[in-house]
């Protein structure tokens, strides 16, 4: 009997309308357009203004785009994993509101807390359902509403992160495609360097902690940095070096979209020359966690071909770091 693997069958996706500028950014701290373009290549960031609405509606929004474009009813869904550091709620589960508003009356749901890397492990760990042949049509969602989380006074952390959501469908295929091998890794020591300080069980929220802004995402860019580089460049060798993969087999890089020295720190090391294997979008829509893996693949779609080859690759807080090979399967 040949192996059962995940195959992505759809993606879809979904970015605030309200875009937040370079231009707009420094009337806001002390920073330029130019600063920001040379060090991190970000040229604006989509941001949810609208009153009431939290990550959930951001992933419902992406959901039914991918929904509509594969044709698939709400109902068809066995499980969604939502991947997310901006969660509607501590809890319950963004997961568990996202299935409730689309009315997907037939899917177990839950959150998935890995940064940066979120997508990469929630799409690694949804592919084991389907391998397993427990579940039939799965969702992984990155969703984040990081604006909620990021203080707009800081210039190390206020010109980096966007709003937004990706999804996949995920399906079962006989055929030589889909997810072909997944790298996870992480190292909890990195939590020192990049974090939110206040709000969680350690130090609950006070009146004390908020006017310290300890309830933002706290960064020291420099040692994030050097671990980024080093990391997800390794990561990305070694499941091509795991697989028997040369620069030359690889059809795309897929890699996080926290900074383009970073991505092309990683394109170097994997020896891709043709920078047009670089799924960027950076520019447009900033580092959005958890959502700027599908992101890509959205951007990108029309010209993956079947059967390409694709390396996705992230690094994030934990610290965590991780990579997928898979092969495109439409
Ligand atoms: O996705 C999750 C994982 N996160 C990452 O991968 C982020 C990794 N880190 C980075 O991408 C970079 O470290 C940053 C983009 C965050 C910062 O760039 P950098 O080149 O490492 O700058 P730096 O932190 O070493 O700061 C250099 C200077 C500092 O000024 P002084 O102390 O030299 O006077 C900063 O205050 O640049 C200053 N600076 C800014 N200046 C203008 C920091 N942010 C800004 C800004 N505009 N937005």
């Amino acid at each position: 009997m040949s192996k059962i693997r995940a195959a992505i069958t759809g993606v879809g996706g979904y970015v605030p309308d309200y875009i937040l500028t370079n231009e707009e950014l420094s009337t806001m701290v002390d920073t330029t357009d130019e600063w920001i373009m040379s060090r991190i290549g970000i040229k604006e960031r989509r941001i949810l203004k609208e009153e009431g609405k939290g990550t959930s509606d951001l992933a419902v929004r992406a959901i039914e785009n991918l929904l509509e474009k594969t044709g698939t009813k709400a109902e068809e869904i066995d499980l969604l994993i939502c991947a997310t550091i901006t969660p509607d709620y501590q809890f319950p589960a963004t997961a568990n509101i996202i299935t409730d508003k689309l009315g997907m009356k037939n899917a177990f749901s839950f959150d998935l807390n890995v940064a940066c890397s979120g997508f990469i492990f929630a799409l690694s760990t949804a592919s084991k359902y389907i391998e397993t042949g427990s579940n039939k049509k799965v969702i992984v969602v990155g969703a984040e509403k990081m604006s909620s989380i990021i203080d707009y006074t800081d210039r190390n952390t206020c010109a980096i992160f966007g709003d937004g959501a990706g999804a996949v469908l995920l399906e079962p295929t006989t055929e030589e495609l889909g997810i072909m091998d997944s790298i996870l890794e992480n190292d909890g020591a990195g939590r020192k360097h990049l974090h939110k300080k206040a709000g969680g069980s350690l130090k609950p929220a006070s009146h004390e902690n908020i006017d310290a802004r300890e309830h933002f995402v706290y960064q020291e860019g420099q040692p994030v940095f050097k671990f980024a580089v080093t990391k997800m460049a390794d990561v990305s060798v070694e499941i091509m070096e795991k697989n028997n993969l040369t620069a030359d087999d690889i059809s795309w890089l897929v890699p996080h979209q926290a900074n383009l020295r970073i991505i092309n720190a990683t394109a170097n090391r994997m020896g891709l020359k043709d920078k047009s294997k670089v799924m960027i979008n950076i520019q447009k829509y900033g580092n959005t966690t958890a959502a700027t893996i599908p992101l890509c693949l959205l951007d990108y779609e029309k010209q993956i071909k079947k059967g390409d080859t694709l390396i996705l690759a992230a690094f994030g807080a934990g610290f965590s770091w991780g990579s997928i090979y898979l092969k495109w399967a439409y």
